[in-house]
């Protein structure tokens, strides 16, 4: 495998695929990779000849009272791990070959970047679609891999890469779980144990909204408020949002019809945790 920290490398490596007429997929992280990630690298395995993997913990989706500093890295145990899943190369650049003295363009996805993690992470969105253009542009993959528990991310993604007319294909993945249900994350690791014990209350909630669907529950309010009562009844959590919305809008729904998405964001002591399902009535 093949580490570049420079876009000139990265982009002499991505000449040599055209020449030799290999297709390319990339997996783009913010490394501290868990199964999830390595799940986004199996599958564009399958489906494409190379594999190239971003690493970059992008300055610009967070706030200035985020984690950026103490987001955890560890570049060695990436490259293992990248490796041992198939990926031919690693493109880990440093925050100024990214955004060099005097960077000034960012791309904004309007409207679904208004909703649900939009709203209390306001710039989150602008921060993604801008380093996500950069990466695309950097590496020309015929196929982009993203996982479905950052739901929204992949909804501003897609609609940035029709609006924008960039060539390639978006893969969705599903989220990967640990056995109990919770979401793997790379901020997982910030949990002591009591807290991963409140934090299953994520996925349960989302559970609990989903079969209250099933049952042919359709007022969106009614569900969203059984699954605040299974967060709520966790120790440590404070609920930032609890949505039921339109599965292509992000838009929050009154009543539920066609594909919604069940998505909340939860702060479980001092970090904030994601998750989201489908569901289709
Ligand atoms: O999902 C992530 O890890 C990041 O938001 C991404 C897509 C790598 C952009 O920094």
């Amino acid at each position: 495998m093949r580490l570049f920290k420079t876009i000139a490398e990265i982009r002499a490596f991505r000449q040599e695929c055209y020449r030799q007429g290999k297709t390319v997929a990339l997996v783009p992280t913010m490394g501290y990779l868990h199964e999830g990630h390595l799940s986004l690298a199996r599958a564009a395995r399958k489906d494409c000849d190379v594999v190239v993997m971003s690493i970059f913990v992008n300055p610009t989706q967070f706030g200035p009272n985020e984690d950026f500093e103490r987001y955890p890295r560890d570049l060695d145990r990436d490259l293992r791990l990248a490796e041992e899943a198939g990926v031919e190369a690693v493109f880990a650049p440093e925050v100024k070959e990214m955004y060099p003295p005097g960077y000034a363009t960012y791309v904004e996805v309007e409207r679904l970047t208004e909703h649900l993690c939009g709203r209390s992470r306001p710039g989150h969105f602008r921060g993604v679609a801008t380093v996500v253009s950069k990466l695309f542009n950097i590496v020309q993959p015929d196929k982009a891999y993203f996982g479905q528990k950052d739901y929204q991310q992949s909804v501003v993604i897609r609609r940035m890469v029709a609006d924008l007319n960039f060539p390639l294909e978006i893969v969705v993945v599903p989220t990967v779980r640990d056995a109990d249900g919770l979401a793997l994350s790379s901020r997982n690791k910030y949990l002591s144990p009591l807290e991963r014990r409140s934090a299953l209350s994520l996925y349960r909630a989302l559970l609990k909204g989903e079969a209250l669907i099933r049952e042919g529950e359709r007022r969106a309010g009614v569900v969203r408020r059984a699954m605040e009562e299974v967060i709520l009844a966790s120790p440590g959590t404070k609920i930032d949002y609890v949505a039921v919305s339109d599965a292509e809008t992000l838009e929050p729904l009154e009543e539920i019809k066609g594909k919604a998405v069940l998505a909340l964001a939860v702060w479980v002591g001092s970090t904030r945790l994601i998750d989201n399902l489908l569901v289709e009535v």
